[in-house]
């Protein structure tokens, strides 16, 4: 069966729709966009749209790939003191001559809708509630929710160690009571550790899965997000090479999350979740 993100994202977005409508204050998210990266200003565009479709203010500010660390430190704590802002996002990655840490350590963890700022992570890092949970594994949560997808118990195997998904997502499996495996680019024995898993989820970037490494009827959940020599969109399930039909992909997994069409919307909408749970004085956020 397909992890529909697509069909789960656009329920969740109606409801959120319907709880802006009611808000009299309407929540607004401020994203800072610095430098030129295409994939970046595609994503920040997205979330800039779905944001306005469901009364939700946003502000995109955008700096160029020179702009120095001081005058982006400067925007964030404008931000911070903007009363009418209640999200910050900082879209990485940021040019190379600014320091991540600097910039997630400016970042009020009030509005820290991306679970970035170290109050916001070590809170999730010793098992108690942050404001906010990282947009990415909050959306994977609840796919695997809605489906009815088992985490208590079960090994799941994270590919990827970022800030972004991979060690949040951990964090939060750990908290499920899910026995996890981080693998990584160093991982030695992948193919081995894969097979053992009952659930995958793969933030590798790459095409580093083929269908027949992983157990038969076990869970795949693909968050990569690349383009092949054609150009069409591709997650790290290399299925090419062992199926004919993404069709048969899914018969072949308990469950599959596709690429489109998976994770990617339920991203914005965990986003949105939290975007919206500042207003709300949901805190922390709501998990759906
Ligand atoms: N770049 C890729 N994914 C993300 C994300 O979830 N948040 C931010 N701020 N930047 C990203």
């Amino acid at each position: 069966m397909i992890l529909d993100g697509k069909a789960l994202s656009k329920i969740i977005l109606e409801k959120i729709k319907l709880k802006v409508e009611q808000m009299e204050k309407k929540p607004h998210l401020a994203v800072i966009l610095a430098g030129d990266d295409e994939a970046s200003r595609l994503y920040v565009n997205n979330k800039k749209r779905t944001a306005n479709a469901l009364g939700i203010k946003s502000t995109v500010i955008e700096l160029p790939s020179d702009v120095s660390e001081e005058s982006l430190l400067k925007h964030i704590q404008e931000l911070n003191e903007d009363k009418d802002v209640t999200g910050i996002l900082v879209q990485m990655p940021l040019p190379e001559h600014i320091s991540r840490e600097h910039v997630v350590c400016a970042i009020d963890p009030l509005k820290d809708v991306d679970c970035f700022t170290p109050e916001n992570v070590g809170k999730l890092a010793i098992g108690a509630k942050p404001y906010f949970y990282p947009v990415t594994p909050q959306g994977i949560l609840i796919l695997l929710d809605y489906y009815n997808v088992e985490l208590d118990g079960r090994h799941v195997v994270v590919i990827g160690r970022s800030n972004i998904v991979g060690k949040p997502m951990a964090h939060m499996l750990l908290q499920r009571n899910a026995t996890v495996t981080i693998c990584h680019s160093h991982t030695k024995n992948l193919e081995e550790i894969i097979k053992a898993a009952d659930i995958v989820i793969s933030a590798a970037g790459k095409k580093v899965v083929r269908c027949k490494m992983v157990k038969y009827k076990s869970v795949f959940v693909d968050v990569g997000i690349s383009r092949d020599t054609r150009g069409k969109l591709t997650g790290d399930l290399n299925w090419e090479d062992d199926f004919e039909n993404f069709s048969d992909v899914v018969s072949y997994f308990g469950r599959v999350s596709p690429v489109p069409g998976g994770v990617g919307p339920m991203t914005i909408a965990s986003l949105m979740l939290n975007t919206i749970s500042c207003q709300a004085g949901e805190y922390p956020a709501i998990l759906y």
